[in-house]
């Protein structure tokens, strides 16, 4: 698959670096946990750099991710960019693009992954015992973060080879939406890619979407392949105790023909 340089329109405006394509009110951004820089956006960070939790979904991923160069690249949900920034630096010749709904988040993949100024990110000390982190900051320039809803991105009809989301599934108010956006962009032959605990918050996600073969079903029914289904336990530390969060977690992957 050979591709066109893929260009962002110009967003709404612009908080510090971050394009904005989404008019996120004050309102929004209270209610918004994964706005809460400490302890939730550290959090997140952190699960990416401790343990295995960032390693174990990064192998994942990039077992699926297209061939050949110049590919575009997307991650909905990207939050603090662990995974699409390294499949950027692992990939220089793909167009990378993340987006995600909290600024917060965005501000720390940005920090890391697109920092100019070479140095260290320091990941303060968590509650819980944890101690401090740093992590080096690396200079990307096949990599770019914006915040939007991932059911709405400014992408282009049929302008994307990957696309996938990690965790994001059943935290949108909306998964049905998020599929329909996935399936917008998508190139022929693109695949997208769905790896989630399926932890609906409410009774409609169970109703609606569980068990997972009504995903895969519904995928299928729109011309997709599903080219990889696998189930494993991922664990997310919560403390030096190593008390912690088993997800179960499902990845699959589908392949449009
Ligand atoms: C549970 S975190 C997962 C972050 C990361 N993908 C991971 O695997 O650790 C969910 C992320 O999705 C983002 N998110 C939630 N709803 C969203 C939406 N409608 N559009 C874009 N991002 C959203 C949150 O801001 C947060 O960064």
């Amino acid at each position: 698959m050979s591709n066109s340089s893929l260009k962002l329109p110009p967003p709404l405006g612009y908080r510090k670096d971050i394009p904005l394509y989404y008019p996120k009110t004050e309102a929004e951004i209270k209610a918004d946990n994964y706005e809460i820089y400490n302890p939730n956006v550290l959090r997140s960070c952190r699960n990416f750099y401790e343990g295995n939790y960032g390693k174990v979904l990064l192998e994942e991923v990039s077992k699926y991710l297209p061939t050949g160069n110049d590919q575009n690249i997307v991650e909905l949900g990207c939050g603090s960019g662990y995974l699409l920034g390294n499949i950027a630096r692992n990939n220089p010749d793909f167009r990378c693009f993340g987006f995600d709904y909290s600024y917060q988040m965005l501000k720390m993949a940005a920090q890391v992954f697109r920092n100019k100024k070479l140095g260290n990110s320091a990941i303060q000390a968590l509650q819980n015992g944890m101690a401090d982190m740093e992590i080096p900051n690396q200079n990307l320039s096949n990599i770019e973060f914006a915040l939007s809803d991932a059911c709405m991105t400014p992408l282009p009809d049929q302008s994307v080879d990957f696309c996938f989301s990690c965790f994001l599934w059943d935290r949108v108010a909306d998964p049905n939406k998020l599929l329909e956006e996935k399936l917008r962009v998508l190139k022929p032959q693109g695949r997208i890619m769905i790896i989630s605990p399926f932890n609906y918050l409410g009774s409609e996600g169970w109703k609606t979407w569980y068990p997972i073969d009504k995903i895969i079903s519904k995928i299928e029914d729109r011309g997709l392949k599903i080219i990889h289904r696998r189930n494993f336990n991922i664990e997310e530390m919560l403390d030096l105790r190593r008390n912690r969060v088993v997800w179960e977690v499902e990845s699959l992957v589908f392949e449009k023909y």
